[in-house]
């Protein structure tokens, strides 16, 4: 897609880079390992969109909603750029996988488009930007993604995540994710391991291992390489104290998987596994592969192999043909399953997808009435959920200071709740023992013991 320019004039005037993501976990780890090859060509980050020379946004497609946040602030850097035309601006990510040359013709003032797979390849882009003034459109769908970790831009040295497989095989139909990241390729386990044992020489006491369809890792490898082998691997990784891993598909996860984390002990206590429906009508639609009642047992099997275990889940409401009996059947998994925490999203169709081709029936405000339903309930939970932890002792890993009072740190336990306590800055990074004396829904509140 590059035209062949010589690059090798390294000496560029652009410096500062401002640099904004939207959107998963996958997309912001892909904004670090960008930051981190610009940092190594000499740019330095800034907060601010005025002092930068690169403006950098990092897109989702995910949902509607996703997209126009991201055009509404391409569209207000159309005054920036008319003022000062030498500052290049870019559009990364899902987004522009999915848009391209679109992207162009509708914000003029854009000079780069670069996918999915080809950030590796940014501090190029920009400089024949700045050499010859033109448009660079990146989006290649055959790059395979290899970027060195230790070039990788950290907000902190004690957490970090690492891709363990990139794409989705699973078309689910509503879902434009296998559309903008291609197909499943999974990094090799010694790969991984070298990666998080050097993360672990840096540091980092954390790693949540990111896949969007996490359960099927190891599947392209051969050999019958699963998740839980990997999962087993990284658990001798001395230093190492908390293994997460996100996000989980129902269909893909095996008692095997489960068995495994129920004895490694690095392992959190924690599933990030989206139901999307209660409704075995809707799940078919969705073509998610599974019925209420497998997930049902699912978690069931699960809880009984690991006691604490606390469960997310995210839903979709409003999908093609949901009618009230079908939503009834999401509030029931919800009132029954008591997840730890929910994300709620409304039906979004997205041009390409098999749901696109179904009509999106179901009226806004009954969409939104629906969502605030799951809201109300998920809130209702996880209070009564929290509650239960009151005088418990935990163990929590601090993160920092806490957002809603700076007087404070906040980390989170095992099994993914957030804490708030007082205690000093030098414990950030460490592991602490926390009593919990007070609760909402959102955060627990406590003292520290040890
Ligand atoms: N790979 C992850 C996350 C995919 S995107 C997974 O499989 O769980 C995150 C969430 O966005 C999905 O779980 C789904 O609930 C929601 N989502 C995806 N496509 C959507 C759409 N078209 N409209 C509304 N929500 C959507
Ligand atoms: Fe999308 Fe389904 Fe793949 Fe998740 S598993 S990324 S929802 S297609
Ligand atoms: Fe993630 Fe959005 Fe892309 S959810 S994979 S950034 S479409």
């Amino acid at each position: 897609m590059i035209n062949s320019v010589d690059f090798t004039n390294k000496d560029q005037p652009y410096k500062t880079v401002f640099f904004e993501t939207f959107g998963c976990q996958m997309n912001k780890l892909d904004a670090e390992l960008s930051l981190g090859l610009l940092q190594e060509e000499g740019y330095r980050i800034v907060d601010k969109v005025d002092e930068a020379d690169v403006i950098l946004l990092n897109t989702c497609s995910v949902r509607q909603h996703a997209e126009d946040k991201v055009y509404s602030h391409l569209g207000a850097l159309r005054t920036l750029k008319k003022r000062h035309p030498e500052v290049i601006v870019g559009v990364l990510g899902c987004m522009a996988q999915k848009d391209g040359e679109a992207i162009f013709k509708r914000m003029p003032h854009v000079d780069l488009v670069c996918g999915t797979r080809m950030f590796s390849r940014l501090p190029e882009m920009l400089l024949k930007i700045r050499n010859h003034g033109s448009h660079v459109l990146a989006v290649d769908e055959d790059q395979i993604v290899n970027v060195k970790r230790a070039v990788t831009y950290r907000p902190n040295y004690y957490q970090a995540f690492v891709t363990v497989m990139r794409g989705c095989d699973n078309y689910c139909s509503y879902c434009i994710v296998p559309y903008v990241r291609g197909r499943e390729i999974s990094r090799t386990i010694s790969d991984i391991k070298e990666e998080v044992q050097s993360l672990v020489s840096n540091g980092c006491k954390e790693v949540t291992l990111l896949g969007q369809n996490i359960n099927s890792y190891g599947k392209n490898l051969g050999g019958n390489i699963t998740l839980g082998d990997l999962l087993s691997e990284l658990n001798d990784v001395d230093g190492l104290d908390r293994i997460r891993f996100v996000t989980s598909h129902p269909a893909d996860m095996s008692h095997d998987i489960i068995r495994t984390i129920s004895r490694l002990g690095k392992v959190c206590e924690y599933l990030h596994m989206p139901a999307q429906s209660g409704s075995d009508e809707v799940l078919k639609r969705m073509r998610r592969g599974y019925k209420a009642g497998y997930y049902r047992d699912l978690i069931s099997y699960a809880r009984e192999l690991i006691p604490r275990l606390t469960v997310a889940s995210d839903f979709i409401v409003g999908f093609p043909g949901e009618t009230d009996e079908d939503f009834q059947q999401t509030v029931r998994l919800m009132e029954d399953i008591r997840f730890q925490n929910c994300f709620i999203f409304k039906y979004s169709p997205r041009t390409g997808t098999k749901a696109a081709d179904l009509a999106d029936d179901v009226p806004d405000e009954i969409k939104r009435a629906r969502n605030m339903k799951l809201l109300e309930l998920q809130k209702r939970i996880s209070l009564e959920e929290n509650k239960k932890m009151m005088g418990k002792e935990v163990q929590v890993l601090v993160e920092g200071a806490s957002k809603s009072d700076p007087n404070r740190l906040s980390g989170r336990t095992r099994q993914n709740h957030i804490v708030v306590f007082n205690g000093s800055q030098d414990l950030v990074g460490k592991l602490v023992d926390v009593t919990i004396n007070e609760v909402t829904d959102l955060t627990l509140f406590g003292k520290i013991f040890k």
